[in-house]
């Protein structure tokens, strides 16, 4: 029609994705290997490692010290990609971008320098049934040092969260805390994070959001999400292992005490007694992982030059065939919500079969997939189940590689099953 604007998301080119990625090219029994487990970790692309040695050979030294010109240059690599984070989550400042050495130690630096000064009896810490252990077990390790009370919100059985059990959680004390992920690790739920941190500041509560599942498969923007702290890791955001970013609110992170100690979190130190250094790197303790810094930042370059709704769209399509295929197959019970409210993850079971012995086999057809619990044991015990087989999707996964999985479930079923 004449005149009607219509805007609509570039699309993802897989193939060109793909070529990308020098491990795609590999053979393994002459075929290629269909990685679906990007949730645990992805693959990395030329362009990141091409960076990393890049700044290796050319820009290394150790960050903020030095004066010397290669010093200078290594301070602005690592600097840089401190913007890039910053720019990526939408954060009003970098001093409130902390690097971290990923989610995990994101969350337990929350968990400690935060909980430990503001939790006490009569508290509430709110967790979900859905969450990974990462920010599961620093929360009730925190809750049980201080003697506040751990609470979680409940899920149905589609695997989403049940929030009719906010105001009975309300009733039980002073809530302090939510803690919640932005996209579950086992169920691939879209978590809503914004009615969250809306109802956690109604009790006076802060939002600490996990989004090691969501920032790299869709727009995350910490000032919309209205939340109080997020971290995300670079490794599954096709960079290196070993970083990772914690967001926090610029007030509340002058107030917290530090979480690790020694050189470079310093101003002044003497024998009586020592003083903080400004943000962030009052929680910077130590030589950084400065590379691996430069790594993430050109990961999301790349990954933001595909774009994040084109990527959140590529998986939603793959998602639905994957749920869609599966759902040929009786014997195989798939777990989570509907392809509208879940993120490129699919956990299920192939009747009789043990996950362990469904990821073997399928390794035997080229197909890579996780089986256990994905640290998620509270919400196992919910499905009734010990562990469950888990395919994950990120840029470079085709629909041909579902329907790998698909044939690879038949033989399972035959041999097994
Ligand atoms: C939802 C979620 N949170 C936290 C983590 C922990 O991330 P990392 O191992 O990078 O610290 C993971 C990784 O599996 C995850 O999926």
């Amino acid at each position: 029609m004449d005149g009607m604007a219509v805007t609509t998301t570039p699309k993802l080119d897989v193939t060109r994705v793909r070529a990308d990625f020098p491990y795609l090219e590999e053979l393994s029994g002459g075929k290629p290997v269909a990685f679906l487990d990007s949730a645990a970790s992805t693959q990395k692309p030329r362009q990141v490692l091409d960076a990393m040695r890049d700044f290796y050979e050319h820009s290394y030294a150790n960050v903020h010290r030095g004066v010397y010109r290669l010093a200078e240059r290594a301070t602005e690599g690592y600097e840089g990609a401190r913007e890039k984070v910053r720019a990526f989550v939408n954060a009003p400042s970098t001093r409130e971008v902390v690097f971290t050495r990923g989610t995990t130690e994101a969350l337990n630096l929350v968990a400690y320098a935060w909980g430990l000064d503001n939790l006490g009896p009569g508290d509430v810490v709110v967790i979900t049934e859905l969450e990974h252990h990462s920010n599961f077990v620093p929360w009730q390790y925190v809750a049980s040092r201080t003697g506040a009370s751990f609470r979680h919100i409940p899920i149905d059985d589609a695997g989403e969260l049940q929030l009719d059990a906010l105001d009975e959680i309300a009733a039980s004390g002073r809530v302090k805390v939510v803690a919640n992920n932005l996209v579950s690790n086992s169920l691939g739920t879209v978590n809503p994070v914004e009615k969250l941190a809306a109802w956690a500041h109604e009790q006076g509560a802060i939002m600490v959001v996990d989004a090691a599942q969501a920032a790299p498969h869709r727009p995350v923007d910490v000032q919309a999400l209205g939340c109080d702290f997020l971290a995300f890791s670079s490794h599954k955001l096709c960079g290196p292992s070993g970083v990772g970013a914690l967001w926090g609110r610029r007030e509340l992170l002058e107030q917290m005490s530090p979480f690790n100690l020694g050189g470079e979190m310093i101003r002044s130190v003497a024998l009586d007694r020592t003083s903080w250094n400004e943000l962030p790197y009052k929680f910077e303790a130590g030589t950084p992982a400065i590379a691996e810094a430069v790594g993430f930042g050109a990961a999301l370059d790349y990954v933001s030059a595909i774009g994040l709704e084109a990527i959140e769209q590529h998986e939603h399509d793959l998602v639905g065939y994957a749920l869609g295929r599966l759902a040929e197959l009786p014997w195989v019970e798939t777990y989570g919500p509907p392809a509208e409210r879940r993120a490129g993850i699919v956990s299920f079971n192939v009747e009789g079969v043990h996950p362990h012995d469904v990821a073997q086999i399928l390794d035997w057809e080229g197909v890579a997939v996780r089986a256990g619990h994905h640290c998620t044991q509270p919400l196992m015990t919910r499905l009734g189940v010990a562990a469950t087989t888990r395919a994950s999707f990120y840029v470079y996964t085709t629909r041909d590689e579902i329907d790998r999985l698909v044939d690879g479930l038949e033989k399972v079923k035959r041999q097994l099953g």
